[in-house]
């Protein structure tokens, strides 16, 4: 089970597109990265998968046509790989695909990440293992982050190192010498980034941060968004996601900032970025351990650079580990699916809070 390749296919809360990768596994679950792919989310669908991130009009008929949609762009992402690492389906041993993740309660015990895993198989003619969540959840976890264990197994824990993703969430994996390791989502990244220059530029991200770095942080406003957040200051395990984080929190901390600035409010989101993952490193005494970001938020220089300025030790990407910041969640995918083939765990319970060590997935024969 542990020859051939796999692949990840990933598409998280910015719901900017698909990242995938094609790789090999060793017996060890180390990989090499062979190709990698992206597909920017066809603006329609992401409209619609943001929408069924509420209640909404008929939403079980309208999740089932998003996931069979987002299938089709999960197969396009397959078909790309195969075609630029020219390897044939059959060569493949499965996809590990996220899917889209619409609801996300483990408090109330359930996540709901839409995929067509059947469909995909189908499109593909490769085995797909999906639904990664809901185990560790069953079993009292979080059902996130996922990506820690992977980290641990590429990168070990003989070096203090924290890996930080920035994507819609930006969520943190601390590697220590001989501890456990910790992993946890530490707040709102792109998503919050994303929506307001979204709403002031037209634009659907800020690219390399730019908009924000001609404006000021607003500090009365930074301490306000931190301190009317109680879920800032909670321990870990914990987990978050649109439910919590969207444009209803923003607006309601933003009544008594009416005059501020657009431009402002850009630099001050990503200062908020910044200071909560920064702060929750210092709060578990990591605030000299260097810190490798990874994830579209990576290429935010402005929001980089407020890391840099906030942590007190060295903040860089995961490329001088060898890893580009587009791939690792993706890898991390095709690496879970690695991970059930093989009858491993694919969760941390010291950082999903789960009651044991789970095979997580489900499998979709070809
Ligand atoms: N050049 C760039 N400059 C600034 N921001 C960027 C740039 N490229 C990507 N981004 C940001 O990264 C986001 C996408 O990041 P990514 O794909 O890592 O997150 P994601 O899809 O939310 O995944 P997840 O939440 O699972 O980590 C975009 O929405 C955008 O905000
Ligand atoms: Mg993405």
């Amino acid at each position: 089970m542990s020859t051939g390749y796999y692949i990840g296919l990933m598409s998280g809360t910015s719901v900017d597109g698909v990242d995938g990768v094609l790789a090999h596994f060793d017996v060890a679950g180390k990989p090499t990265l062979k190709g990698t792919v992206t597909i920017t989310m066809p603006a329609g669908l992401r409209a619609e998968l943001l929408a069924l991130n509420t209640p909404g009009e008929n939403e079980l008929h309208r999740s089932a046509l998003a996931a069979n949609a987002l299938s089709d762009v999960y197969a396009t992402a397959v078909k790309q790989l195969l075609a630029k690492t020219n390897v044939s389906a059959a060569e493949v041993v499965a996809i590990g695909a996220h899917g889209q993740t619409v609801r996300h309660r483990p408090e109330l015990g359930f996540t709901t990440q839409l995929l067509a895993p059947a469909y995909l198989a189908e499109q593909t003619g490769i085995a797909v293992i999906a639904d990664m969540r809901s185990r560790d959840i069953a079993a009292g976890g979080q059902g996130a982050p996922l990506v820690p264990a992977f980290h641990r197994a590429l990168f070990g824990s003989t070096t203090s190192r924290v890996i930080l993703n920035l994507g819609g969430i930006a969520n943190v994996t601390v590697l220590r010498p001989e501890m456990p390791v910790i992993g946890f989502d530490t707040g709102p990244a792109n998503l919050l980034l994303d929506l307001w220059c979204a709403r002031h530029t037209g634009r659907t991200y800020d690219e390399n941060g730019q908009w924000a770095a001609q404006g000021q942080i607003n500090h009365d406003l930074l301490a306000h968004l931190v301190n009317s957040e109680p879920w800032f200051a909670l321990p870990a395990p914990k987990s978050t996601g649109r439910d919590q984080f969207n444009s209803d929190w923003l607006e309601q901390r933003l009544t008594t900032y009416g005059d501020l600035a657009p431009v402002d409010v850009q630099a001050t989101l990503a200062a908020l970025t910044a200071r909560t993952v920064t702060d929750a490193l210092a709060a578990i005494n990591m605030q000299r351990a260097p810190v490798f970001a990874c994830g579209g938020g990576a290429h935010n220089q402005y929001l980089m650079a407020r890391l840099s300025q906030y942590h007190q030790a060295a903040v860089q990407t995961t490329e001088s580990l060898g890893v580009g910041t587009q791939d690792m969640e993706a890898l991390a995918f095709a690496w879970l699916a690695w991970a059930h083939l093989n009858k491993n765990a694919g969760n941390l319970q010291e950082v999903t809070g789960a009651r044991g060590a789970r095979v997580l997935g489900a499998y979709w024969p070809a």
